[in-house]
């Protein structure tokens, strides 16, 4: 097992009707609630919120879009700077947080804010406390310290220990408003989230494998639950805990990551305005179709433990197909082609990591920009 620290110092308040426990959490002082588009307008999660914030100081900021932008988030920064706000509640999916731990680090930092989105964020020292109510279980950014935020072209990630919420809030009835679309989109990023934490190579590290399968198979049982019957409570409160905990830091410690499936989806995303999850649908078997033999350990154990296939089946095949199949019955086409795009997208991604100054990715740095170029094109197929 590689060493690690681990300290995640998020308070979870999970269950149903915890909204209305907010004041047991929420500092005294004014605080600024930001949102998204609506959804909590119309589903009743605003009201549950402002029905906890009676006699506070609250302004606000909605508008927050997926693939929330640094010009959004800085629209909230000079609210903070002006009325001198000590506390952000973010009430929303996974862009809206990720926008409250921007703005928690740009309210506070006196260079330029796009430094913190230039890989600088190491510099900053000191972020405006936040918290958040989840109304979307996907990202795990409720209960992790990182960000990703789009400027113009480019979706860029971030993160820091200081931007760990306070408390998160997660009601899994809330949940109940969520398209088959989002819900597919969540249970996905979720899977890729511990994929990406676990088929590496093996590291001696069999609890941290163990909780992995643990998640992929939740998510595999309560996953096309939670898909098919939004007032299914029971996996609706499994798939959120899911996916919190894929992205906590439980099942990265001690173990090598490959986050070069993230990296091309975001790309996609920043080109062709896909989903975040419907990028990792189409990049993550091709990425494993491509880097197969340098991940054969873990997908014999992925393939036996996870899909029971039978030993006289081949492991990868099996093991291949039934991710495949997996994403596409949660809604999410794994081909390019599903999506309309027909190009040489290859081209575009990497001239795009070459103007960045590219790194081989991957749990050993053999994802090179000739893989991707090959994950691409297997994608295409
Ligand atoms: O904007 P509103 O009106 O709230 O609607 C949202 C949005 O349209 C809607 N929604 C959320 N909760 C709802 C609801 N609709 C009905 N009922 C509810 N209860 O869902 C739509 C998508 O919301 P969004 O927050 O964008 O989705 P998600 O949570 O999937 O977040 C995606 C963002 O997170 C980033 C992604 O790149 C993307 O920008 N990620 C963040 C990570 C992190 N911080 O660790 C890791 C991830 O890999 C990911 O990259
Ligand atoms: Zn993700």
């Amino acid at each position: 097992m590689q060493n690690f620290d681990f300290h995640n110092p998020t308070k979870v308040l999970f269950g149903e009707g915890v909204i209305s426990r907010l004041p047991e959490v929420l500092p005294d002082g004014p605080i600024l609630l930001l949102s998204g588009g609506g959804s909590i307008k119309s589903n009743g999660v605003y009201d549950q919120v402002m029905n906890t914030l009676i006699g506070r100081v609250v302004f606000e900021v909605s508008g927050v879009r997926p693939n929330p932008t640094f010009e959004k988030c800085m629209e909230a920064v000079e609210i903070i700077r002006k009325e001198k706000i000590g506390f952000i509640l973010a009430v929303g999916g996974g862009s809206v947080v990720d926008s409250a731990k921007f703005i928690s680090f740009a309210a506070l930092y006196e260079g330029n804010a796009e430094d913190i989105l230039r890989r600088q964020d190491t510099l900053v020292k000191k972020a405006v406390p936040f918290g958040a109510v989840l109304t979307l279980p996907a990202t795990g950014s409720e209960m992790n310290c990182y960000f990703v935020i789009s400027q113009g072209e480019e979706k860029l990630s971030g993160g820091n220990p200081l931007l760990y919420p306070q408390f998160s809030i997660l009601d899994p009835k809330v949940t109940a408003t969520l398209d088959k679309r989002q819900i597919g989109n969540g249970v996905v990023d979720a899977f890729v989230h511990v994929m990406e934490q676990y088929l590496t190579y093996p590291s001696d590290a069999p609890l941290q494998d163990r909780f992995a399968e643990s998640i992929l198979l939740t998510l595999i049982e309560e996953g096309p639950k939670s898909f098919r019957n939004p007032q299914d409570y029971k996996s609706r409160a499994n798939y959120m805990w899911c996916a919190t905990m894929a992205l906590s830091g439980v099942v990265g410690s001690g173990v090598p990551h490959d986050w070069s499936t993230h990296a091309i989806g975001h790309e996609l995303t920043a080109l062709y305005g896909l989903d975040h999850a419907q990028t990792l649908a189409i990049v993550f078997p091709a990425m494993m179709w491509v880097m197969k033999d340098e991940k054969n350990a873990k997908i014999n154990q992925y393939a036996e433990r996870v899909w029971k296939i039978a030993d006289h089946q081949d492991p990868f095949q099996g093991a291949f197909r039934k991710t495949v199949d997996f994403f596409e019955t949660l809604g999410l086409p794994t081909k390019l082609s599903a999506y309309g795009i027909k190009e040489d997208v290859a081209l575009k991604v990497i001239s795009r990591f070459e103007k960045r100054g590219f790194q081989p990715m991957g749990e050993k740095g053999l994802v090179t920009l000739d893989k991707i170029r090959e994950v691409l094109r297997v994608a295409s197929q």
